[in-house]
């Protein structure tokens, strides 16, 4: 325990599936987050069951994509935590389309919800990050980064998480000399309240069926690791894409 402690967090998304297990996870680790999500008051909630047990968790609602209100979140967070150490961008939105189906409407909307929300978040905090001593930006790609999967329609969504995966690694080497690691996580198929929503039970047994290890993940899974890359304990770790994808992308059976 007290992995992170007085660790000062920025962290996106956090109204369900891997945002709130991640918030929890740092919150028990000692950590002092500032939460958000697009979804009205949903970080608010999230981050008050977590006060309510002691913890120092707040939670804003903002749509990343807007770029000055992300701007003012990210600054309203580093006056009130006084400073940042971490910035974990967990949260996205999404759009599928197969190829030949997909408009240019769809292709930018998926660059703004998945690729630009990250320069977002990271561009204002940037000062912030150096001023921290030793600073760690973690972004969250996938699985989709790295290998094409036909049947779901990802063209879009995997080019925008291959950018959020050369942009951490050049990340990092812009931010070393400022102590500022940056690392991505590339997650399987992982069970939240977008996949719940939007995937349904034929495409679900696809996406079980090309994992080595047959379960969809869940968000401890992906905390687990966050909290590594979060901590001092990596401080030796920077400018990695790490999947955590019950071998999703490592080969079949
Ligand atoms: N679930 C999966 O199978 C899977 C696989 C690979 C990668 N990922 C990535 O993992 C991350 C977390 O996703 P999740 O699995 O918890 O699913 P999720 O979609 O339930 O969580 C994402 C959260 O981000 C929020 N969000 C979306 N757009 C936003 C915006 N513009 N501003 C603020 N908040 C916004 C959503 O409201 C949601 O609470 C995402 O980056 C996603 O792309 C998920």
């Amino acid at each position: 325990m007290n992995r992170l402690e007085g660790k000062r967090v920025l962290l996106t998304g956090t109204a369900g599936g891997q945002g709130e297990a991640a918030q929890r996870r740092f919150a028990e680790e000692g950590a002092r987050i500032v939460g958000c999500d697009v979804q009205p008051g949903a970080a608010e909630r999230t981050a008050e069951v977590l006060r309510a047990e002691g913890y120092d968790v707040t939670g804003h609602t903002l749509d990343l994509s807007d770029a000055d209100a992300t701007a003012a979140w990210v600054e309203a967070g580093a006056e009130s935590l006084g400073g940042i150490d971490v910035l974990y961008n967990n949260g996205a939105g999404y759009g599928f389309s197969p190829f030949e189906d997909m408009t240019r409407e769809l292709w930018l909307h998926v660059m703004d919800v998945e690729l630009n929300i990250v320069f977002n978040t990271i561009s204002p905090a940037w000062k912030h990050l150096k001023a921290s001593g030793a600073a760690s930006i973690i972004n969250t790609a996938s699985m989709s980064a790295l290998r094409g999967i036909a049947p779901l329609g990802q063209v879009a969504h995997a080019a925008a998480k291959a950018g959020v995966v050369g942009m951490t690694k050049s990340l990092a080497a812009e931010g070393a000399e400022h102590n500022i690691r940056a690392n991505a996580i590339s997650p399987g198929f992982v069970k939240s309240p977008a996949t719940d929503a939007a995937v349904g039970p034929e495409l679900r047994e696809f996406q079980l069926g090309m994992h080595l290890i047959r379960r969809a993940g869940v968000g401890d899974d992906i905390a687990h690791l966050a909290v590594y890359l979060a901590s001092d304990e990596s401080a030796w770790t920077t400018g990695q894409n790490i999947s955590v994808d019950g071998g999703v992308t490592a080969g079949f059976r």
